[in-house]
């Protein structure tokens, strides 16, 4: 089928949007340079959290993020069936845990603004935490019930979307995109120029490195580094171990936020730092700063193997809201500046694209995201 959208970006959000534009029949080539394996989304936690990411005066971006998980269990179904494999969507629900009485009443208070939402969040007592999560520690406090705030396996997530733009017959084209010139058509730094009717500029925090969007609209992208730590049985457990925690456990530990989100294969996904800085570093003191974080809560980490520490890059604007539609380049839309939140909106941000290509009008919930 010849190539009608074209999208800039292989991160979750240009690949659900190339594989719903390929599933509702358009020609569709990705253009990044290592699809479905770099970038925020390969280092994410894949925590689907409308409630626990809830901030105080965001209203607006809970609303929305409240929007992007009704998507996600019918998503996951056609993406699950299509690839023929499993994406790790888990729904077993989030507690969130206080260390001290300081944390407490910290999340007490964001109990009160999110009860205030209308959101689903459930004080619980210390005994009442363990229930849940045996793994804690005695030192908790008590915490919030979350039972709609769930998880999906981000890496099992992107390969099955990899496969599925596969099997949908989307083009994949490695490379790093220099400049986006009118027509449109798409400028590679080794040279080659691509055109079609449509590109999607899903780039993330590559964005701003493009050349030729100073006309688009857009605001201004801005990476906030984050560091994630990986987690696993030892050894011999690996593969078939049973994780330390069965539900995604978030901490406030004297007033420092983290998180430990259960693998189906075992492993604990630790995280994460949110630092206004741009270089790719791991750096030894934010990893010391997680572990000691998260073991507070679970002391039993000290048991796991260290798998993995890395580093990503959210892609920020200044309201924290992202940018979905048209620019004001002819033919050209963006889905971008998702920050913390890229996994949990791709279903609903691909939805919108296919409509914005289609011509048809944006859900409601995404109607005031449009950058032009
Ligand atoms: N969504 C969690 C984070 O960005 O760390």
């Amino acid at each position: 089928m010849p190539v009608d959208v074209q999208v800039v970006g292989g991160g979750v959000i240009g690949l659900s949007c190339a594989w719903d534009l390929s599933r509702n029949g358009h020609g569709v080539r990705v253009v990044a340079p290592l699809a479905g394996h770099d970038g925020a989304s390969w280092v994410a936690a894949g925590m689907l959290a409308p409630v626990t990411e809830a901030q105080f005066g965001e209203s607006a971006l809970t609303d929305l993020l409240v929007e992007g998980a009704r998507r996600w269990p019918p998503f996951a179904r056609a993406l699950e069936e299509s690839a023929g494999r499993s994406v790790g969507y888990e729904t077993a629900g989030t507690v969130a845990v206080a260390l001290d009485a300081s944390d407490r009443a910290s999340l007490d208070d964001l109990l009160a603004y999110q009860r205030a939402l209308g959101l689903e969040a459930v004080r619980r007592g210390p005994s009442e935490c363990r229930d849940l999560v045996p793994a804690l520690s005695p030192a908790v406090r008590g915490g919030i019930e979350v039972p709609g705030d769930h998880a999906v396996d981000n890496r099992a997530l992107l390969t099955a979307l990899v496969q599925s733009c596969r099997l949908a017959g989307v083009e994949f084209v490695a490379g790093t995109v220099r400049a986006l010139e009118p027509g449109p058509v798409i400028a590679l730094h080794d040279g080659r120029r691509l055109g079609s009717a449509h590109v999607l500029l899903a780039a993330g925090t590559g964005l701003p490195g493009i050349a030729g969007l100073e006309g688009a609209g857009l605001p201004d992208i801005r990476p906030v580094k984050g560091h994630i730590v990986r987690l696993g049985p030892p050894e011999a457990a690996r593969g078939g171990g049973v994780p330390l925690v069965g539900r995604t456990v978030r901490g406030l530990v004297r007033g420092r936020s983290v998180y430990l989100v259960p693998r189906r294969d075992g492993s604990l996904v630790v995280g994460a730092t949110v630092e206004e800085r741009v270089d790719t570093a791991v750096q030894a003191g934010a990893v010391h700063e997680l572990l000691c974080d998260a073991r507070a809560i679970v002391p039993g980490i000290d048991e796991l193997s260290l798998l993995e520490t890395s580093t990503g890059f959210r892609p920020a604007t200044p309201d924290n809201m992202p940018r979905i539609g048209w620019t004001a380049l002819d033919g050209v839309a963006v889905a971008t500046g998702h920050y913390r939140n890229g996994i949990l909106l791709a279903p609903l941000t691909a939805a919108a694209v296919v409509d914005l290509i289609d011509r048809r009008p944006v859900p409601p919930a995404v109607r005031a995201l449009a950058p032009a």
